[in-house]
């Protein structure tokens, strides 16, 4: 369904967030003219007003909204009609104070900005369930409905009595008997041992180290639960018209207790919200892994490579650190293409016009408080006819023989407290493989493990500190089929319980690696220290004992000096890394594109200059290659083809301006 039923015929999403709530008719006329000069072509609307569509219970009005979806249909204008449940009213929150969400210390939290409710609290789900209703009886066979987008960015926990009842009927679930629980959580550690279901609570605050099998349990409980009701609306919103792709945005970050691969397959078209928190170059590096996890989970909740959708975005401020930065002149359509060239079927900001109020009043927004006379607008109408360029030719499948993978589960894990050392992070470890594969010019599909591995040459697990059996079966199978394997520290160390698999670290992977480590060393904040070969090692250290494999690099200081710090281990004609610390950037650019080269994988445009990045899609013979010029020089760049965006030949060497973007159609054999 996806994109298919959002357009059919090839053309990219554009548009965004559209709060005509915050405005009088009058602006709205003007809005749609301005959406149709930019080149918009969806827009979601309604995202946070439940308290304009429903003012008390159960009065709905909908007035205000059929005006607004015909100007929108009469303008050509599709769109993505949003359940408002992720900010319930005010009259809600004074009648249900029971759902209110609990933060662990026991604060019930209260009224006063968005998402204040427990998704676990029956009166909650009954009224977001019935205002969800409401708009798909009015709205389900609107001509501009083009896609539901179903809340917004679920990612909110609580812990009040309505959590924990329910949190023991999904461990009962999970676990069937208390013998079970007590065995996964390892309670006999601290007298923590359960003798009757009603002793189960939520992790609150407590006095000291918590259990992690609790700890982790409680995220999973968390995701599921948030997911179920994001389930029963999507069903509701189904079956008022089976036609209509439904969608929630993602939004990324540690804090989401959400497990957004198991969540793939309960949306017809992955969606995401991206916000790079690093001004530089370090943005391009966020935006190509946050495309390459989305395009992970499209096809994951697929099963075969699929789009999705950069739901929202700033087109120009960010706020990160303390301050609002601005995206430089050029970077809103380099940062767009980004996302297209890595799979999204369009792109899409937060938000339309700027709000002259409320809390994100001073949010980016393409039509700014300066009105439409503006360089961010100008910007904005040029990435729509950029976009429009692009658009009715096949896309081609996203090409990458590298894979790392990323699982929430392990994420969690890895914070719990009670580890060797404060600030072990899974995602920053993905963060650092990827970072160093994209200035090696190698394209990386992002996956959940399990995921099939067909045409994957390199597999790398970073810190994914959790392996279930499947997981090592996964695992065990790419290499046995073949595949080259890359392991970093800590991974494979605890099973999917998070309790230790013992015999020597990393329990699930010491025999495919031919290692066994007897010791950690965890490394100081700023210590470094150095390796054979010219690089050093930072956060971690290990005692790596050699049970097979080969010595790569070693160690020089630390108590370890001449002791293997990376190794390699041959198993037919396929070769598996271990890694047992975080190399500086350098070592670990070179390190990874050795391993990849081995592996036999090639960049997607060998010759392309530092800075400029360049991912190709293919489709059969076809090949559009995205060249994405990051630096603020004019590079050269070797390429063969038919430019889409200016319509030019390229015979060989293409010139691309500072910060340019180019799309090149190729004869690939
Ligand atoms: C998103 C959210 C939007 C808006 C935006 C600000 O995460 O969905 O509603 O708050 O952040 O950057």
């Amino acid at each position: 369904m996806a994109t298919k039923a959002l357009w059919g015929d090839g053309r990219l999403c554009y548009g965004g967030d559209w709060n005509p709530e915050q405005w009088p008719p009058r602006v709205w006329r003007e809005d749609v003219d301005l959406m149709r000069a930019a080149g918009v072509n969806l827009v979601t609307v309604g995202v946070f007003a439940w308290s304009r569509l429903e003012p008390t219970p159960g009065r709905y009005t909908f007035d205000w909204l059929d005006e607004v979806l015909d100007l929108l249909h009469g303008g050509g204008i599709r769109v993505a009609l949003a359940t408002p449940t992720a900010s319930p009213p005010p009259w809600f929150s004074l009648r249900h104070p029971d759902a209110l969400p609990v933060t662990a210390d026991g604060t019930r939290l209260q009224h006063g900005s968005r998402d204040t409710y427990c998704a676990a609290a029956p009166a909650y789900r009954t009224a977001a369930r019935g205002i969800a209703d409401a708009l798909a009886a009015r709205y389900a066979d609107h001509p501009a409905l083009a896609l539901w987008h179903v809340h917004n960015e679920y990612g909110t926990i609580c812990h009040c009595p309505h959590t924990e009842a329910a949190f023991r009927r999904w461990l009962t679930d999970r676990h069937g008997d208390l013998t079970a629980l007590n065995d996964a959580w390892a309670t006999s550690f601290w007298s923590q041992h359960y003798t009757d279901w009603a002793q189960v609570g939520a992790p609150r605050a407590t006095q000291y180290l918590a259990n992690p099998g609790h700890l982790l349990d409680f995220r999973r409980f968390w995701s599921d639960t948030l997911l179920s009701a994001y389930t029963e609306q999507r069903d509701l919103l189904r079956a008022a018209n089976p036609a209509i792709p439904i969608t929630t945005n993602y939004v990324l970050g540690d804090w989401v207790p959400v497990d957004h691969a198991r969540w793939a397959r309960e949306v017809d078209l992955v969606a995401v919200d991206h916000y790079p928190s690093a001004t530089d170059l370090g943005a391009e590096e966020q935006t190509a892994l946050a495309a390459d996890l989305a395009r992970g989970w499209a096809r994951h909740g697929r099963g075969r490579p699929a789009p999705w959708l950069l739901m929202e975005s700033a087109p120009n401020q960010i706020h990160t650190a303390g301050r609002m930065h601005t995206k430089e002149p050029g970077r809103m359509t380099r940062h767009g293409l980004a996302h297209v060239a890595r799979g999204s079927a369009g792109v899409m900001f937060f938000q339309w016009r700027a709000p002259a109020g409320g809390a994100e009043r001073f949010h980016s927004a393409v039509v700014t408080h300066a009105g439409a006379d503006t360089r961010v607008f100008r910007e904005a109408t040029d990435l729509g006819a950029a976009l429009g360029r692009l658009a009715g030719t096949a896309p081609g499948r996203v090409e990458a023989s590298v894979a790392i993978a990323y699982d929430a589960a392990s994420a969690w894990a890895l914070r719990h407290p009670g580890m060797p050392r404060a600030g072990l992070d899974h995602t920053a470890e993905v963060t650092a493989a990827h970072r160093a594969l994209w200035h090696a010019g190698i394209t990386v599909d992002v996956v959940p493990p399990g995921d099939p591995l067909d045409g994957c040459r390199l597999l790398v697990l970073p810190a994914l500190y959790l392996a279930s059996d499947a997981t090592v079966d996964w695992v065990r199978r790419h290499v046995h089929g073949g595949g080259h394997l890359l392991v970093t520290w800590l991974s494979g160390v605890a099973d999917e319980h998070a309790r230790i698999r013992l015999g020597g670290y990393p329990g699930a992977y010491r025999d495919l690696l031919g290692v066994r480590v007897e010791e950690f060393h965890p490394l100081a904040d700023d210590e470094r220290l150095p390796l054979t070969g010219g690089g050093t090692g930072t956060i971690w250290s290990e005692t790596v004992r050699l049970a097979g494999a080969e010595p790569v690099t070693a160690y020089l200081g630390g108590g370890l000096t001449d002791q293997p710090a990376v190794t390699r281990h041959r198993i037919g004609d396929a070769r598996a890394w271990y890694v047992s610390t975080r190399p500086d950037d350098d070592t670990w650019r070179r390190l990874l594109a050795e391993a990849a080269r081995l592996a036999g994988v090639t960049p997607a445009c060998p010759g392309a200059p530092p800075g400029v990045e360049a991912v190709r899609r293919r489709d059969g013979e076809h090949g559009r290659l995205y060249l994405l010029n990051h630096t603020d020089q004019p590079q050269r760049v070797p390429a063969t083809g038919w430019e889409l965006l200016t319509g030019a030949p390229v015979d060989g060497l293409l010139t691309m301006p500072p910060g340019g973007v180019a799309v090149l159609c190729e004869q690939l054999h």
